[in-house]
């Protein structure tokens, strides 16, 4: 286990070694009591964090502000671009670096792949990209790690399905370039032809130890697998709704077909349809731990990085 983490942006998980992981991970365990207790601690007393939030959140944003607030810190920042002048006009630049005067560390959600990273080439101080379009979601990776260490007891050997949205959802593509660092994981892609995962992350995965496999159903692998990772259809991410409503409800998750299964089913939320809400009530169901766990994952991710790279 390495004692430092090395990175000072959090931008994509392919600049992410598993001892990065493994560092948030084990901080976010012992930042799980505060986290869970609903006490606070003086970790960020006197640090701000700008939210520049372009695109919707529920989850993200305020679990990034629960967080902050959980250390001791405060947050600012616009929740949509309506909000800030960028709507008069503002370049995202000039935004982030007026941000940037007044906080320790830049927190960014934008519908276009590569924003997160543009701005950390600009401002001195972290920048955490919270979603760019369909490109990564990494601290919601390190979360979605974190869950599976916790409820199924190992990484390293998991048998996992990501059914859905495999082309735009930005989630999956993060947690697999991050099962990428682990040892003898077995991957089954489950998604309509045309929402597959994109060949870009299949050639960066044939780099790894990672085993993947594209299947059409989820009746052929739900008896192997540890974890089944349902996404959303994104219909945001469509240009024509027809194109959508072709496939929506493509996949839908019940009581009845996990019955007698030994897997959790998770979920980066929000949910449509694609899980019925009859599985809300059994033990499969982890995605609302999942959320939850966003807390002590953050708190752990804030921390570290505005501790490291002080103003
Ligand atoms: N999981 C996630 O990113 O949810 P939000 O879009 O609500 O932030």
């Amino acid at each position: 286990m390495i004692k430092i983490f090395r990175l000072k942006n959090i931008i994509s998980v392919k600049d992410f070694e598993r001892e990065d992981i493994e560092y948030i991970l084990n901080e976010a365990s012992k930042l799980e009591n505060i986290a869970k207790s609903k006490e606070t601690s003086e970790e960020l007393k006197g640090k701000i964090l700008g939210l520049m939030f372009f695109e919707p959140s529920t989850r993200t944003r305020m679990s990034f502000e629960t967080s902050m607030k959980r250390l001791n810190g405060e947050c600012i920042g616009f929740e949509n671009s309506k909000s800030s002048s960028v709507s008069k006009g503002e370049s995202i630049a000039d935004t982030a670096k007026m941000i940037e005067g007044y906080s320790d560390a830049l927190v960014i959600r934008h519908e276009l792949e590569g924003v997160s990273k543009f701005i950390s080439d600009i401002v001195e101080v972290p920048v955490i990209n919270a979603g760019d379009g369909a490109g990564q979601h990494p601290t919601q990776t390190l979360l979605d790690l974190y869950t599976i260490k916790n409820e199924i007891g190992f990484i390293d050997d998991l048998k996992i399905a990501l059914i859905g949205d495999l082309k735009f959802g930005r989630t999956v593509h993060s947690l697999a370039y991050a099962l990428g660092l682990f040892n003898n994981v077995k991957i089954y892609l489950v998604s309509p032809p045309e929402l597959e995962m994109p060949q870009e992350v299949l050639h960066d995965l044939d780099k790894t130890n990672v085993k993947y496999e594209k299947v059409d159903s989820i009746e052929k692998i739900i008896d192997d697998i540890n974890v089944l990772y349902v996404t959303r259809i994104q219909k945001e991410r469509f240009g024509d709704i027809n194109d959508y409503l072709k496939i929506k409800g493509a996949y839908i998750i019940n009581r009845k077909m996990l019955e007698g299964k030994d897997l959790i089913v998770m979920h980066p939320l929000p949910r449509i349809d694609e899980i019925d809400t009859d599985v809300d009530n059994t033990k499969y169901n982890k995605y609302f731990t999942q959320a939850e766990n966003a807390v002590p994952v953050r708190m752990a991710i804030l921390k570290t990085l505005i501790k490291n790279n002080p103003k």
